[in-house]
């Protein structure tokens, strides 16, 4: 079984934007927002930090409270909207109950939408014509491509439905163009037989967020098997006494798949890599719209 491993394809991702950044009149800003305390969002935005250091980005960290009231954030997500040093705003997801996650994605300047959440930028996707692409999906399409997997003309089923990943994802695949034109099916919580649906596939996209779902039975014997998932799992054998999951049970696949992911090391590098990607771009647009 191919392992597709996301970290060498984010390191030449990095080194070229290293080079890029090196030559520009000013470095790409990026700021990234993070409410309150949940761990796998801290640890995603000390790795996006990390990245934007070393690529030599300008970058802040706006960390909040759990109870900041929603009048703070979008006060702040209104006052980077206006800064002109700041060309890319996260807001880290999942967001406290309290606050309402469409309204502070709706009030993050479409321009400077480098996860791609908006309204608008999704609807640039629907239409056919993307424009900021979410990072996840576009980092799963950049390391097939990496690793020769072709999905045009192949069948594709993306299990689950987020705005973050697998909606996206699907139209991406579907798209008339080079990277996409697969037939894809979209399967979710209600997908009456998901193991049916999934075993037609020559390529699995595992984004349900649930700790190995995915086994032998939803795979057909020599497909691809793409894990977005990052779950922690109860480990008393290990120091911190969890480990780290995706999706598919990875030890069924040994054998069976032709090719998976790992997790972690195979998607999660490609997400910061296209978030870096993306930054710079919507840099690029905003110096050419002066
Ligand atoms: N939470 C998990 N993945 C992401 C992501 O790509 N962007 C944001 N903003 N939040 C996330």
């Amino acid at each position: 079984m191919q392992i597709l491993d996301g970290r060498p394809v984010r390191d030449a991702v990095l080194a070229e934007l290293t080079g890029r950044v090196a030559a520009a009149p000013r470095p790409p800003g990026l700021a990234v927002i993070l409410v309150g305390d949940d761990p796998a969002s801290r640890v995603y935005v000390r790795q996006k930090e990390k990245a934007c250091s070393k690529v030599g980005y300008h970058h802040v960290t706006h960390r909040l409270p759990a109870d900041t009231p929603e009048s703070e954030l979008l006060a702040r997500i209104a006052r980077l909207n206006a800064d002109d040093e700041i060309d890319g705003i996260l807001v880290q997801m999942p967001l406290p109950g309290h606050l309402d996650e469409e309204r502070a994605l709706m009030a993050v300047d479409p321009q400077k939408d480098v996860d791609g959440f908006h309204p608008e930028n999704l609807g640039h996707l629907v239409s056919g014509r993307p424009r900021t692409v979410a990072c996840t999906p576009r980092g799963v399409l950049r390391l097939l491509a990496h690793h020769g997997i072709e999905v045009a003309g192949r069948r594709v089923a993306v299990v689950g439905r987020s705005v973050i990943v697998g909606r996206p994802m699907a139209l991406l695949l579907n798209l008339k163009d080079a990277m996409g034109d697969a037939t894809v099916v979209m399967c979710h919580s209600r997908t009456p037989d998901l193991a049916a649906e999934t075993r037609r596939a020559d390529v699995v996209i595992a984004a349900l967020g649930r700790p190995e779902v995915l086994t032998r039975e939803h795979v057909a014997a020599g497909a691809v098997v793409v894990d977005v998932g990052i779950n922690r799992i109860d480990d008393p054998a290990a120091k911190k006494g969890y480990r780290l999951v995706g999706d598919v049970d990875s030890a069924a696949m040994q054998g069976h798949a032709a090719a998976l992911t790992p997790v972690p090391g195979g998607v999660g590098p490609m997400t910061i890599a296209m978030l870096l990607e993306n930054t710079w771009e919507a840099m690029v647009r905003r110096e050419g719209s002066r």
